[in-house]
C-alpha cells in the first residue's frame, strides 16, 4: 500500500495541478501549511459539512500551487519538479518550463511541437533558438506582451519607477497544452460555435489538472542591489521597446496569476500573487522607493491609466504612483496566510511574495461539495462577490481594475467561458488572432 502511494505520488509530480487528497476525503479542520513539497494539492481540501466562507482552505491551496510552480525544474525536463532540490535552490522554475503563448500560437497557425520539445527560432519575436529553462519576453506585435488585459482586448501598459514597462508572459502546463494541441484549438476554425440557445456547459472543456499562468516581469535595471535581492530574478531574452532588438536582461518577477482546473471547481481556482515591494506597506515605514511608487504618500494614483499602448512611448517612461484601493485591501485572513508561508519560505526569494486573492465559484451550504460545471463565473456566485470589500485585482496586471468587482478574475474571464472554458488567451490568439487594442489604450 505504502509503495503504491509512493508510486502515485511520484507519478503526480509529472502534473502540476495534481494530488494528495480527493474531494470528499477527510480534510483537516485546521489548514496544514506546507512549503516543502513540489506536489500541489489536486483539489481544495475543505472538511465535510463546513459551511462558512472557506477562505483559508483556498488561500492554502493557492500557496501550495505557488510553491509547486516556483519549485526548481528537473534539468532538461519540461514541467517536472526536481524533487531532490528545495524550493529555494537556484535554476529555472517549473512554470518557466511550461509552454509559453508564442510556442502555442504561431503567427502562421502552424502546429506546435510536443510538450517536451522546443519550437524553431522563427516562432518567437526574438528569432532565438530556445532550450530548457529559457524565457523569451517579446511579441511580434511589440505590444501584446506589454498591454494590460481588458475584456478580451489590450489596455494601456504599466510602468515601474525605473521607467520600464511590465512584461507579461502566459504559460500552459502539459495537461492544458496537450489538450489545446490535440484539439487544434490554436486554430480559430476549430473553436466550436456556441449554439443558441446557450448550452449549460462550455462547448470546450479543459481536462482536470489543467493549469495556466500569467507572469508579470520587470527589468530591474536602476533599482538598488538591496531592492533587487528581494526579487526572484533571472536572465531572460527581452525585446527592447525603443529599438525592437532583443537582448538578455535581468528580469524580476513582480506578479503571478495561477489558475487550476479541479474536480470540485471546474470553473478553475484563481490565485494571484505579488512581490511585496510594489507599494509602501499599509501601516508603517517606507520612505524608500518601491517598484511602482516613489514613496511620497501624498501623491495619489491617477484614476485612469495616463499611458497609451499605441503609440507606445519610448522607455524610460515617466512613472506614476500605484496604490491599492483603500476600499479593497487584501483580506486580513489572506494576509495571515501569507505570514505563515513567508516564514516557511524564509531564506529564499519567495519570502518576499504575498497572495493577493483567491477567487473561486461559490455555492451555499456544504463547501466540501463540488460545484457543478453548469455554474458560471458570474460575480454573484464567486468569492469575494458583488459586494466585495477585499482585493480581487493584482496591482501589476489589473492595476486600474481594482474597484469594480465585475472586473474580478472570474467575472471578466466568464465572457470566454462558453467558447473556451474561461481561457481568454485561446479566444484571443487562436489563428487568425483577434486581440485588439482598446480605444482607451490608443492615443486620441
Ligand atoms: C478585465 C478582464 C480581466 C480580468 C479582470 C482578469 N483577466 Fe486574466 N486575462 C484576461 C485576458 C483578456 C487574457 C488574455 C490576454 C492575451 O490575450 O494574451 C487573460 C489571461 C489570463 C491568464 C492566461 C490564461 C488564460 O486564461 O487565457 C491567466 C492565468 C489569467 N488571465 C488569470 C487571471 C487572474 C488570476 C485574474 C484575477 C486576479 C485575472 N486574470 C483578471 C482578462 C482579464
Amino acid at each position: 500500500m505504502a509503495v503504491r502511494v509512493l508510486l502515485v505520488a511520484t507519478l503526480l509530480i509529472f502534473f502540476a495541478g495534481s494530488a494528495e487528497t480527493a474531494p470528499g476525503q477527510a480534510c483537516p479542520m485546521d489548514v496544514v501549511q506546507d512549503a516543502s513539497s513540489p506536489v500541489p494539492l489536486s483539489d481544495v481540501c475543505i472538511p465535510d459539512g463546513y459551511s462558512d466562507i472557506p477562505m483559508d482552505y483556498f488561500d492554502d491551496f493557492s500557496w501550495r500551487e505557488f510553491v509547486a510552480v516556483v519549485w526548481p525544474a528537473a534539468s532538461g525536463r519540461r514541467g517536472i519538479a526536481d524533487t531532490k532540490k528545495t524550493v529555494g535552490a537556484p535554476g529555472p522554475r517549473v512554470f518557466e518550463t511550461w509552454k509559453s503563448l508564442w510556442e502555442v500560437f504561431h503567427t502562421d497557425g502552424s502546429a506546435p511541437v510536443a510538450f517536451n520539445q522546443y519550437e524553431p527560432p522563427g516562432t518567437n519575436a526574438c528569432d532565438a533558438r530556445t532550450g530548457f529553462g529559457d524565457v523569451v519576453l517579446a511579441s511580434k506585435s511589440g505590444i501584446d506582451d506589454i498591454g494590460q488585459a481588458g475584456i478580451g482586448e489590450l489596455l494601456g501598459p504599466l510602468v515601474a519607477q525605473n521607467g520600464k514597462y511590465v512584461r507579461q508572459q502566459t504559460l500552459y502546463n502539459q495537461i492544458a497544452y496537450d489538450f489545446i494541441v490535440r484539439n487544434k484549438l490554436y486554430l480559430r476554425a476549430n473553436l466550436p460555435p456556441v449554439p443558441s440557445p446557450k448550452p449549460e456547459l462550455p462547448v470546450v472543456q479543459f481536462p482536470m489538472g489543467s493549469a495556466a499562468i500569467k507572469a508579470a516581469w520587470l527589468d530591474l535595471d536602476g533599482f538598488s542591489e538591496a531592492q533587487k535581492a528581494r526579487f526572484y530574478s533571472r536572465i531572460a531574452l527581452v525585446r527592447d521597446v525603443n529599438t525592437g532588438t532583443c537582448s538578455k536582461k535581468t528580469m524580476g518577477l513582480v506578479g503571478l496569476h495561477i489558475i487550476v482546473k479541479t474536480p470540485s471547481r471546474p470553473q478553475w481556482i484563481w490565485s494571484s500573487f505579488e512581490q511585496i515591494d510594489a507599494i509602501p506597506p499599509k501601516q508603517f515605514g517606507g520612505t524608500g522607493k518601491f517598484t511602482f511608487h516613489d514613496g511620497d504618500r501624498t501623491k495619489a494614483m491617477p484614476s485612469e491609466n495616463p499611458l497609451k499602448l499605441t503609440p507606445l512611448a519610448k522607455e524610460p517612461v515617466m512613472p506614476f504612483n500605484v496604490t491599492r484601493s483603500i476600499m479593497m485591501p487584501i483580506h486580513p485572513k489572506t494576509e495571515l496566510m501569507t505570514l505563515v508561508y513567508q516564514r516557511l519560505l524564509h531564506g529564499t526569494p519567495w519570502e518576499f511574495y504575498q497572495i493577493v486573492t483567491t477567487q473561486w465559484p461559490r455555492l451555499e451550504g456544504n463547501q466540501a461539495a463540488p460545484v457543478p460545471a453548469t455554474q458560471g463565473g458570474e460575480v454573484t456566485t464567486t468569492f469575494p462577490g458583488a459586494g466585495a470589500t477585499t482585493a480581487f485585482a493584482n496591482l501589476t496586471m489589473e492595476t486600474f481594475d481594482q474597484s469594480r468587482p465585475q472586473l474580478g478574475c472570474m467575472s471578466c474571464h466568464n465572457q470566454a467561458r462558453m467558447t473556451v472554458d474561461f481561457m481568454w488567451s485561446v479566444m484571443d490568439h487562436a489563428y487568425p488572432p483577434k486581440i485588439g487594442v482598446a480605444k482607451t489604450a490608443m492615443a486620441q
